[in-house]
């Protein structure tokens, strides 16, 4: 029953919307598992049968026809009516099932962001979905005001199969539909008397009778589930690749796109002494990582030796499906934007007090002044505590153990020579430094850190969170520190070396700045648009994470190559960066592709933060602290390039930085630095 209020706004959600709802899996913040072809197929049907319900098409048994042109309005309907509309033949539903499965995806995704728009769902970083706790929810939209749109679909379908209610007709659809995708078994708990009322509800109603035949029809088509045309992968000639440009200079996502160029967006390594490595470089293969990565790759294998190092087990990195995600959500609030937003004034604070210390004339290594600067502010800010006095030790073990467990450079004992076993010993320092200021009278008053909510999810689950994971936990966050840092000396780089940038930049700090400091609402877009643009053509010019290492855990297909279970894979997600159809003229640094007419981002080309599940969760954060520090860099000094010829290279491993050789020299204090 609807209230009168409600019923002008009430709106009934759609088949293929109460299908996702009915799939969604909280747990892990996607759809039950439910493989890529049956799931399209699935949800064709259900848009099909939208259509037919809301009386735009209709179905015989020989054809599937349209009754009405008129558009519905809903972005996932209303271009399969397109298509019904302009073809001239006749043709049956199981046609347009085949025909359509194929672009399923973006039905799928149209359906997504609807329910995002009407917040019912909530879309996470990393292509992760929830049900939105807000008021405007399914429950109320479908005229009930109880529940949240997952259990109001679920309490009218379990009402019909387990109490015996008749269904509406729309829940036999639902009902045909999730049965043919096989997922009931993971919401409820069947016998067999539940699942002969399922197949006898199945068989209720023509329309969903229909398409479900049509579904589990192509369901059984093995052809059409996977390309039994796969190539061979090609493998990289070794010799030509160490006379690549690019390894001279270091730029791994140039050298990535080239050899995509020459061999495809699928194609491997092999080094003379380890097991062969698959690269996907590319635009789909990209796409492909992002939406459909978490069935087939997984981080654990990669990462095992490495976190055993600091001796940890499951990992945020290093987890995968639900245990990640839960762990994800839970940190979620200590890495966001809104942590460092509340915190402006001591970060301009921390950022003078440093800065300061700078003197005019003088000359400082990129890498470690800005590193330095970058530290100074994240130590405290995540950890509670000072850490400039260890940060190279820490730095210097973890790359140690990084090319020894995850790029496999070096042989195990590398890790064990004096030198890096002191080294090791200063990780008890900083865990014995977190300890001692986070009890509970010294942290009362205080801004919530990591450290704070790591200890609360150890209290709480110390099985999920254990005390031997919590070394690497602290660790690495500075270590993280480290590619903030690269990427301030990247940004730092582009800025003292291209004079009529730098001046936009001071542009925009000085109007920011001049009238006392700003809180976090004044960096709008508007207001740092010439800043926001460098640093997005920073990030992908001299993207610091170029590539990601995963294995491959189910066998699977992309772009016609067959990937075998257990294979190392390279997603060489930057490598797009530098693909001239995408990036057009890729070794130009142009801030202008970020504006509103060309948008060269907007599309998985662009992957300075990852792709998919693993996402960095500190993007936001990141975005905002490099902003802050590249804008008050230029209201209080000019900066130069030192050699003033210096020719960029890269050094690349494990993750890339500017080469030891550039220099910054402080050429002009601007204005005085109040501390
Ligand atoms: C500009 C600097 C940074 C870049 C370019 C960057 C990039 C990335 C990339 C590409 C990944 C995905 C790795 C993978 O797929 O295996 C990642 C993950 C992550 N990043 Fe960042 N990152 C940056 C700085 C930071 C900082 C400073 C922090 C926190 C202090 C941070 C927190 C994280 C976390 C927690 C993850 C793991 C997420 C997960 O596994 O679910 N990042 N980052």
């Amino acid at each position: 029953m609807t209230t009168t209020s409600q019923a002008t706004t009430t709106k009934r959600l759609s088949l293929p919307e109460e299908l996702i709802l009915m799939l969604l899996n909280e747990e892990t913040g996607y759809f039950h598992q439910v493989p890529g072809w049956d799931l399209n197929c699935a949800f064709v049907g259900a848009a099909l049968a939208e259509l037919s319900l809301i009386s735009r098409i209709d179905t015989d048994e020989e054809s599937l026809f349209l009754v009405d042109r008129m558009p519905t309005g809903n972005p996932a309907l209303d271009p399969v009516l397109k298509e019904i509309e302009a073809e001239p033949v006749k043709r049956n539903t199981q046609y347009w099932i085949e025909r359509l499965a194929a672009q399923a995806e973006s039905i799928i995704d149209s359906t997504l962001d609807h329910l995002v728009a009407l917040n019912v769902l909530q879309y996470h970083d990393g292509d992760f979905w929830t049900l939105a706790r807000g008021t405007t929810q399914a429950g109320t939209l479908n005229g009930s005001s109880e529940g949240s749109g997952v259990e109001f679909v679920k309490t009218r379908i379990s009402k019909a199969i387990f109490d015996n209610e008749i269904p509406a007709p729309r829940d036999v659809i639902i009902i045909c539909l999730i049965n043919t995708c096989d997922v009931f078994r993971f919401m409820f708990q069947l016998d067999d008397e539940t699942e002969e009322r399922i197949e006898f509800i199945c068989k209720m109603d023509l329309i969903g009778r229909s398409m479900a035949a049509a579904v589990s029809h192509n369901l059984a088509g093995p052809l059409l589930q996977r390309s039994a045309l796969t190539k061979g992968i090609p493998t990289v000639s070794l010799s030509k690749m160490a006379f690549n440009r690019h390894i001279r200079s270091g730029n791994l996502p140039a050298l990535f796109a080239e050899l995509a160029q020459q061999y495809g967006p699928v194609f491997q390594i092999k080094p003379p002494f380890g097991k062969p490595m698959v690269f996907l470089a590319g635009s789909n293969t990209n796409r492909w990582v992002h939406r459909r990565g978490r069935m087939y790759l997984r981080a654990r294998d990669y990462f095992a030796d490495f976190e055993k190092v600091y001796g940890a087990a499951g990992v945020l990195p290093a987890l995968d499906g639900a245990d990640h995600f839960r762990l994800r959500k839970s940190l979620s609030p200590a890495y966001s934007r809104k942590r460092l937003a509340d915190q402006m004034d001591d970060l301009y604070d921390r950022a003078r007090r440093h800065m300061a210390e700078w003197k005019v004339g003088e000359s400082y290594p990129a890498t470690g002044m800005s590193r330095r600067m970058i530290n100074s502010q994240i130590s405290p800010f995540m950890v509670g505590v000072d850490t400039q006095d260890i940060i190279d030790d820490l730095l210097k073990f973890k790359e140690r153990a990084l090319s020894v467990h995850v790029m496999k450079l070096m042989p195990k004992f590398m890790l064990k020579t004096p030198g890096m076993k002191s080294k090791a010993k200063i990780i008890e320092t900083l865990l014995e430094r977190v300890q001692s200021v986070h009890t509970p009278a010294q942290r009362a008053g205080r801004h919530r850190n990591l450290v704070d909510d790591y200890l609360s999810l150890h209290a709480s689950d110390p099985q999920f969170v254990p005390e031997s994971n919590l070394r690497f936990a602290f660790t690495a966050a500075l270590v993280a520190s480290a590619y903030l840092g690269d990427a301030f000396s990247f940004a730092l780089y582009a800025m003292a070396s291209q004079p009529e940038l730098y001046a936009r930049i001071q542009k925009e700090a000085d109007a920011l700045f001049d009238n006392g400091d700003p809180s976090s609402d004044a960096f709008t877009p508007e207001a740092i648009d010439v800043t926001h643009r460098f640093l997005m053509e920073c990030l992908r010019m001299y993207p610091i994470v170029p590539m990601s290492m995963r294995h491959v855990m189910n066998s699977c297909v992309v772009e016609d190559y067959e990937l075998p279970v257990g294979s190392k894979v390279v997603i060489a997600q930057t490598a797009t960066h530098y693909m001239e159809d995408i990036f057009p003229d890729p070794f130009k640094f142009d801030i202008d592709r970020y504006l509103p007419s060309r948008n060269e981002h907007l599309s998985p080309g662009y992957a300075p933060y990852g792709l998919g599940t693993h996402t960095c969760l500190g993007s936001q954060w990141m975005n905002l602290q490099l902003a802050t520090n590249v804008l008050m860099v230029a209201h209080h000094f000019t900066i130069k390039v030192d050699p003033e010829n210096f020719k960029l290279r890269f050094n690349p491993i494990p993750s890339m930085k500017p080469s030891k050789k550039l220099k910054f020299r402080i050429a002009e204090r601007r204005r005085e630095l109040k501390v």
